[in-house]
């Protein structure tokens, strides 16, 4: 297994902030697997839903992982929200380092992503409904996929990043 920090977890848990956080602290540099991928396809990830599909974004997620896993090692990976979905990519991450799932409500999601034109899976009628859907949906998954479980909502940036830290060190 690489020594890669992996930060799984649904949209809007933060793990982008914290994942820029984490790499002034710990000094590893981040990788994010929607940044990746928008830039090798020249598109945003709206416009890889809107023209080629979802299931065509999911393959593009794998093949990010498996080029991940022959290239990077002591880094932070910020993943999409939906790449843990997908078996083959939860086995993949493993492979790739640990793995810490940040844990939100379906709340605070809201409450964070409320406006957002980003996400096209939240663009619909009703993103409230939508959220605690898909999370419900998806909760047993991230956790399967993960070694460590961080719960995020209510608390500060310093309180998460102590908590991956911790976790850090008791595994090490
Ligand atoms: C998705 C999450 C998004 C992005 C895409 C799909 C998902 O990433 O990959 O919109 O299925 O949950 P973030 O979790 O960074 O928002």
């Amino acid at each position: 297994m690489k020594d890669n920090i992996i930060l799984t977890g649904f949209m809007g848990c933060g793990k982008t902030s914290v994942g820029i956080r984490l790499s002034y602290v710990l000094r590893r540099t981040l990788i994010d697997t929607d940044k990746w991928i928008e830039k090798k396809q020249g598109k945003t990830v709206s416009e890889i839903f809107a023209k080629d599909g979802e299931e065509a974004f999911r393959r593009m997620e794998s093949e990010c992982i498996r080029e991940l896993i022959g290239t990077a090692d002591g880094q932070i990976i910020s993943t999409g929200g939906g790449l843990p979905v997908r078996k083959e990519n939860r086995k993949l991450l493993k492979e790739l380092g640990t793995v810490y799932y940040l844990k939100v409500t379906p709340e605070c999601v809201y409450e964070r992503l409320k406006g957002d034109t980003a996400r096209p899976l939240l663009q619909g009628e009703n993103p409230r409904e939508k959220i605690r859907e898909l999370l419900e949906a998806r909760e047993a998954l991230y956790t399967e996929g993960a070694d460590v479980t961080i719960e995020v909502s209510g608390k500060s940036f310093e309180e998460i990043i102590a908590g991956i830290t911790e976790k850090m060190e008791e595994r090490a």
